[in-house]
């Protein structure tokens, strides 16, 4: 087996965040192959870095009251935090906000043009007058043309899903002040991608690509390949373009580069030589782990970029689906949204590493984290199938045999039949069918577990003369152990590590001719991995909920609850739907029948009523989004329902102590409850 010098990266994760679970779904994919590749002996490098360009960032920053560096050092410390407590081993984690990157982008930028690939030409664009920028779709809100919703984002409509441009929205407003965009020109820089289009088809038709990928692609290619504006103007948090002050590249542009950067900055580390990876004619191969969303960034623009800049193209790209929770969508209100962070304050990473493993196949279909399949893969394989095994051999060792193997293997046959497996086992991790790999562990596993309940060491240990079958027996189990955590080590590799420690063998190579360890001195056994607890996990569900209060129920639509202005944070999606509470949750609301005394217009508000309202014992000032549809007189008198624990929110005109309830797609239309007669103010309503 010659040796490979392999380059990988994970895609790299945007600074405004933090890690989650979906995201590791990437980068313990990432770093399970790349330990495979270095536990079988490849010259194999994995490099990475955080995403820190472009207007989000640049925004939250602002709203924190600290630069943007200042944001981004200390996300970046966070991240490394995550992925080095999840054994996640990059050889080198790096920013996109580097000098090395800097260097890459202008380099890349300017070969491009040299080439005369890129161009530039006025574009027409929303511009936000007040905070003097313009405004990405994301960043403006609207109606939505077709079908009338409100609070729509400028690129597509969530209720009835059509797309638009932002300039056909209605009554639009920049989610960053507040105003009225207004529309400005702009000199933009474009990469001609449509120059590349021979040399796309060819490419990704040529076995980089995954077959669905590649399909997809085809699709794309078809449909002809457009201009890609890789310019933003200022204020931008990016690298300026050379020679075009006050423009940037946008954040698309030097993400992907991000990938060089990190490698030269490894590079400069260690004295590897940057060109062996990135020449024309490198022999060194290139695969980047990506996501299914940005495929058409890696699959189309990249290769282009670098085969347009004189740099060599990836070997491959390997994408993957994306991570549902219990069959859903990740959820903030569910507590499915989970926080890399949060899992870790309640459990062993290594649970998570393997039941990905054992989730993950070479395609590009979603993978599911289903709690209880979880509790039952984690239990069942690794803590009863494999530490099984060392903890009922262990002990006859130590007490029986002070710590010392047999001086013979008992079952060479067995043994071998577990070496042999290496080869289909390496077969599987090397084509990312990490599923398969770990069925075929377990399987060896079952073996082991056969073979032990067969020779019943148990039992042979309270008969006299038995003491050399007794030491055979469970000398042999635990070198079928060793074999099953060496093959495991990509995935599990704390426990490897410690398994490793305990056998007093050092760190394992790939076992492709592993003899078995005899009159071989070990050590003290401890517990390897204690099991899931079903309520460690009801623990994280629970931290990760968002509490009510930052996620009210109005986003429920059409249906309208009114009462306050229930404006998303930015940045945030409104959800079409209201997501399902449980019981529990429901039962918190206290609803209240209310009378409505006295309702008054509220100076300078364009939508809210003033109520005071008789809940039977006192009453309560509720502001209440009702104008357009009542005039004050037309309320006062009437009975209406009342969330009555809602706590009392301070509102530009007041404190409202309360919100009233009411139905309706909005306008003219909302109708507030007028219960039948014989309720009485103060009445809970079931
Ligand atoms: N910054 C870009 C990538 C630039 S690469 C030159 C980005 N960042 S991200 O933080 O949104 O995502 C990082 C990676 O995690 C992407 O490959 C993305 O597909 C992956 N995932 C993010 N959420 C995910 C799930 N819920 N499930 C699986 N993978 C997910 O995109
Ligand atoms: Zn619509």
């Amino acid at each position: 087996m010659s040796k490979r010098k392999i380059l990988v990266t994970s895609a790299l994760p945007y600074a405004n965040g933090p890690i989650h679970l979906g995201h590791l779904v990437e980068y313990l994919q990432t770093d399970i192959w790349v330990r495979f590749q270095k536990q079988r002996g490849h010259e194999c490098y994995y490099v990475c870095a955080d995403d820190t360009h472009g207007t989000p960032i640049m925004l939250r920053a602002d709203k924190e009251g600290i630069t943007p560096e200042q944001l981004i050092a200390g996300v970046e410390q966070e991240h490394r935090a995550d992925f080095d407590a999840f054994g996640v081993a990059f050889d080198q984690y790096h920013s996109t906000h580097s000098p090395e990157n800097k260097a890459c982008a202008e380099l890349i930028y300017l070969r491009l043009r040299e080439g005369g690939h890129i161009s530039s030409r006025s574009i027409t664009q929303a511009y936000d007058p007040v905070k003097n920028m313009f405004l990405p779709d994301r960043f403006i809100k609207g109606e939505c043309p077709k079908c009338g919703a409100p609070d729509q984002y400028g690129d597509n409509c969530e209720a009835c899903g059509a797309t638009y441009s932002p300039t056909e929205l209605k009554n639009a407003v920049s989610v960053v002040s507040g105003e009225q965009p207004i529309e400005k020109d702009s000199e933009h820089y474009f990469f001609e991608l449509g120059h590349f289009a021979e040399m796309l088809k060819d490419w990704t038709t040529a076995g980089h690509l995954q077959a669905e990928v590649s399909n997809k692609m085809a699709e794309w290619l078809q449909n002809g390949l457009q201009q890609w504006d890789i310019s933003r103007d200022a204020p931008y948090f990016g690298f300026e373009i050379p020679d075009a002050p006050g423009k940037y590249f946008y954040v698309w542009l030097d993400a992907p580069i991000g990938y060089m950067a990190s490698c030269r900055r490894l590079c400069e580390r260690t004295g590897l030589i940057y060109d062996d990876f990135w020449s024309p004619d490198s022999d060194a191969e290139l695969y980047h782990f990506i996501g299914k969303d940005i495929i058409y960034f890696h699959a189309l623009f990249w290769p282009a970029m670098l085969h347009g800049a004189g740099f060599r193209t990836p070997s491959a790209i390997f994408a993957h689906g994306f991570l549902t929770v219990n069959g859903e969508k990740m959820s903030k209100s569910r507590g499915t949204f989970i926080k890399a962070r949060t899992y870790l304050d309640h459990l062993n990473p290594e649970y998570l590493r393997y039941y990905f493993a054992a989730k993950l196949s070479a395609g590009v279909d979603d993978i599911d984290l289903n709690f209880d399949d979880f509790t039952l893969r984690v239990n069942a394989d690794l803590v009863g199938k494999v530490v099984n095994i060392a903890s009922r051999c262990a002990g006859f060792i130590a007490k029986r045999f002070e710590n010392r193997l047999s001086a013979a293997c008992a079952e060479p046959e067995l043994f071998g039949q577990f070496v042999a497996a290496h080869q289909a086992i390496a077969d599987l991790y090397e084509s990312r069918e990490f599923g398969k790999a770990m069925r075929e562990i377990m399987a060896l596993a079952d073996k082991a577990n056969q073979y032990i309940d067969e020779k019943k060491p148990w039992l042979i240990a309270k008969e006299d003369g038995r003491d050399a079958e007794l030491h055979d027996v469970c000398s042999m189990g635990l070198n079928l152990f060793r074999l099953l955590v060496v093959y495991l080590r990509p995935v599990i590799p704390t426990l490897a590590a410690n398994a490793e420690a305990f056998l007093n063998i050092p760190p394992q190579g790939w076992p492709a001719d592993a003899q078995p360890l005899t009159d071989h001195a070990i050590n003290a056994f401890t517990p390897l991995m204690t099991r899931v607890e079903a309520d460690k996990i009801a623990a994280i569900v629970e931290a990760s909920k968002d509490n009510l209060e930052k996620t009210p129920s109005v986003k429920a639509k059409p249906a309208k609850t009114v009462g306050e202005a229930a404006k998303p944070a930015e940045n945030q999606k409104l959800e079409p739907i209201a997501e399902a509470i449980e019981i529990e949750d429901f039962a918190k609301i206290d609803l209240r029948i209310a009378r409505i005394v006295k309702a008054e217009a509220v100076e300078g508000a364009e939508k809210l009523l003033q109520l005071t309202v008789d809940l039977g014992d006192h009453t309560r000032n509720i502001f209440a989004g009702v104008k357009s549809a009542y005039a004050p007189d037309d309320l006062e008198g009437k009975l209406t329902v009342v969330v009555a624990n809602l706590k009392p929110r301070k509102m530009r005109f007041g404190t409202s102590e309360g919100m009233m309830l009411a139905a309706g797609p909005g306008g003219k239309d909302i109708f507030v409850l007028s219960p039948d007669a014989g309720a009485q103010p103060g009445m809970r309503v079931k």
